[in-house]
């Protein structure tokens, strides 16, 4: 079959490789109809997250059920499914209190309580490295899904691929990071980073009925695509950070956000002095844009931190955080928690996915997929790959 294998940073090529089969009771093949890359796999590409053998990436697909082992009771050939991104096996103490993608069976080689470090990790995510459990991803025309009859869910056939994708990733990670804020309605949110997780949790927050959103990039036409796709009120990072808080602050009352998500992660836009520091203190990229958050917040409220950080961080403000009061949530989403309230919301028409795709590609041009989402060239957003075009 044909599948996207990463070689190393910035090598990601369409190849040919064996089909997946079926190793376990709970697993089954599915055929993907449509995938999608993640800005989460731009940190194995940048090499930012380490892959060192080949793999098959990608962790936003769907598609047709094509064969189930004998312990998958609730799916048959033909069913059309999306699958949730963490591989989760239902059962343990993790998957019981709702936190899948801490799953104590799916990573057995690399799970730890410690976590972090790029050593201890929690549960495994489809093609997502060896680290996170190395099992091969849906950027393919085929797919081997463990436990797979605790995380993909059948969708009605009256919803297009394109419509019902999303809910694999990010509108799950973007409604989680507006959960976590427990918004009641009537707050401010404010989230930075316009990619596609930041324009889903703005999505999210109007869901939940937050009064005000407003989103942050460097990027210009991200905010435009933000605007248009989840309505809310825009700023743009030019300096330091310290401009944006100052008009969050300004937005509020001197007071800062009731809730602020983070949908940038370690690699943002940094300059040469924010390189340097990292060097210094053995830090991968930059924490930068968290920090910001921590400032941008108002006392007593949450930051959400859905973009993903490997490493420690010096000078982390921890004498913000217990003097303003602030709840600090993050980690990897816990899509199974929220698939089918969220499926519900696409199926009642009360929120729209694809408007955020920018680009829909054949799988064949994966290398060029990769290039454009991660430079933002040709004003990208979200690829959308067919892996039989
Ligand atoms: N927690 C989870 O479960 C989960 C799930 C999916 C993605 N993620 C993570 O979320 C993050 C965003 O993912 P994405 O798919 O939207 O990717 P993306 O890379 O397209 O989006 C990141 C956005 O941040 C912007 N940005 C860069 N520097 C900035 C700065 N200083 N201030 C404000 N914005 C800045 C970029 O221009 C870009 O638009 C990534 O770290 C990804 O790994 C986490
Ligand atoms: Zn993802
Ligand atoms: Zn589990």
């Amino acid at each position: 079959m044909k599948a996207a294998v990463i070689h190393g940073a910035g090598k990601i090529t369409c190849d040919t490789v064996d089909d997946p089969i079926i190793k376990e009771e709970r697993d089954a093949i599915i055929k993907v109809t449509a995938t999608a890359i993640c800005g989460s796999d731009l940190h194995i590409y940048s090499g930012g997250i380490p892959q060192l053998r080949p793999m098959v990436l990608g962790h936003e697909f769907m598609g047709i059920i094509e064969e189930v082992g004998k312990g998958v009771k609730n799916l048959k050939r033909g069913d059309r499914v999306v699958v949730p991104f963490p591989i989760a096996c239902g059962h343990c103490f993790f998957c019981e209190h709702s936190l899948p993608g801490h799953c104590e069976n799916s990573n057995p080689e690399h799970y730890g309580p410690e976590g972090g470090l790029l050593t201890e990790k929690g549960g495994a995510l489809f093609g997502y490295t060896d680290l996170y459990g190395g099992y091969d991803g849906g950027q393919a025309q085929y797919v081997r899904v463990p436990y797979a009859d605790y995380g993909p869910r059948i969708v009605p056939d009256t919803l297009t691929d394109e419509q019902v994708l999303f809910l694999t990733d990010i509108f799950p990670t973007g409604y989680t990071g507006i959960d976590w804020g427990n918004i009641q309605g009537g707050e401010t949110v404010a989230i930075f980073g316009s990619g596609p997780v930041g324009i889903m949790a703005a999505k999210s927050a109007r869901l939940r009925g937050a009064e005000r959103v407003i989103i942050v990039d460097t990027v210009p036409y991200r905010l435009a695509k933000a605007q248009e796709a989840a309505d809310c009120e825009t700023i743009l990072w030019q300096k330091d950070g310290k401009e944006v808080v100052e008009q969050i602050r300004a937005a509020t009352q001197g007071r800062g956000a009731d809730l602020v998500v983070e949908a940038v992660g370690f690699e943002p836009d940094h300059n040469f002095l924010d390189k340097v520091k990292a060097v210094v203190n053995i830090e991968k990229g930059s924490p930068k844009v968290l920090e910001t958050c921590m400032s941008a917040v108002r006392r007593g409220g949450t930051v959400s931190v859905l973009g993903v950080y490997p490493t420690t961080y010096d000078n982390f403000p921890v004498g913000q955080f217990f003097d303003k009061g602030i709840i600090l949530k993050g980690g990897q989403a816990p899509a199974h928690k929220h698939i089918d309230t969220l499926l519900k919301y696409v199926v009642e028409g009360k929120v729209k996915l694809n408007d955020i795709i920018t680009h829909r590609l054949s799988l064949t041009e994966i290398s060029h997929a990769y290039k454009i989402f991660k430079n933002k060239e040709e004003n990208c957003v979200k690829v959308v790959l067919n892996p039989w075009a």
